[in-house]
């Protein structure tokens, strides 16, 4: 008897877990995209491969808090990807009990990790790990991890991969925050040597006057 409330008791649980997540945690995709933004924040070590492909964008009042990341694990002399991708988690008024993320186009290895979010505030710049271009019989991976600062000034760092080295920060978002994103991304290659995702570039909003 015990061991059936235990069982239902899990069951109850876990259920309920489910639909947390999806009550509390949207995908945006491209419904926002209307929303004004005031910059783009940048970085000059962007590798040279695919395109840049489509803008989502946080909801009207809400902001980038946190983000996880797409990464494939180490292929172990084969074709090696790295960071595939990058999702913002948007929330308003830092109330993270209702959030929306968005990731434009990502890249279709790996796994996404936990999110990470700053202790307060909201993300203001960025850095990229680049490995460049290795020639044409080398295995590219292009970007391998990303680093945000906080408005409160902490920064995180992704749990991508360790080839390649940091570049110099963006420029920062001024009185507001990162709002928006665009990868830059190679398609599936079929075989040949895949890198994916390649640049990433963020949009800043002014936070709404008091
Ligand atoms: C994407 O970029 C590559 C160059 O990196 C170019 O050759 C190709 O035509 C582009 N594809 C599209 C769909 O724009
Ligand atoms: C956070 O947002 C949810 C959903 O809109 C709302 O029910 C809740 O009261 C908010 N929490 C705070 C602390 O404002």
């Amino acid at each position: 008897m015990a061991c059936l409330l235990t069982v239902l008791a899990v069951l109850a649980l876990f259920s309920c877990g489910l639909c947390e997540e999806k009550n509390f945690l949207q995908r945006a995709g491209m419904t926002f995209n209307n929303r004004q933004y005031r910059s783009m924040l940048t970085v000059t070590n962007g590798e040279q491969f695919g395109n840049w492909t489509w803008p989502e964008m946080c909801p009207d009042q809400f902001f980038a808090v946190g983000f996880s990341v797409r990464v494939e694990s180490s292929q172990y002399g084969g074709d090696d990807t790295a960071l595939n991708g990058v999702r913002l988690i948007c929330a308003k008024d830092g109330n993270r009990s209702f959030l929306y993320s968005v990731e434009s186009h990502t890249g279709y290895f790996g796994d996404w990790s936990q999110p990470q979010y700053c202790p307060s505030g909201v993300l203001t710049a960025f850095q990229l790990r680049i490995e460049p271009h290795q020639g044409i019989f080398g295995d590219d991976t292009a970007a391998n991890n990303i680093k945000f600062r906080c408005s409160s000034n902490p920064t995180l760092e992704g749990t991508g991969k360790d080839w390649g080295e940091y570049g110099h920060w963006s420029q920062e978002c001024q009185a507001g925050g990162i709002c928006g994103i665009e990868s830059k991304m190679e398609e599936y290659q079929y075989g040949l040597d895949d890198s994916t995702l390649n640049d990433v570039r963020f949009h800043c909003c002014a936070k709404p006057l008091q």
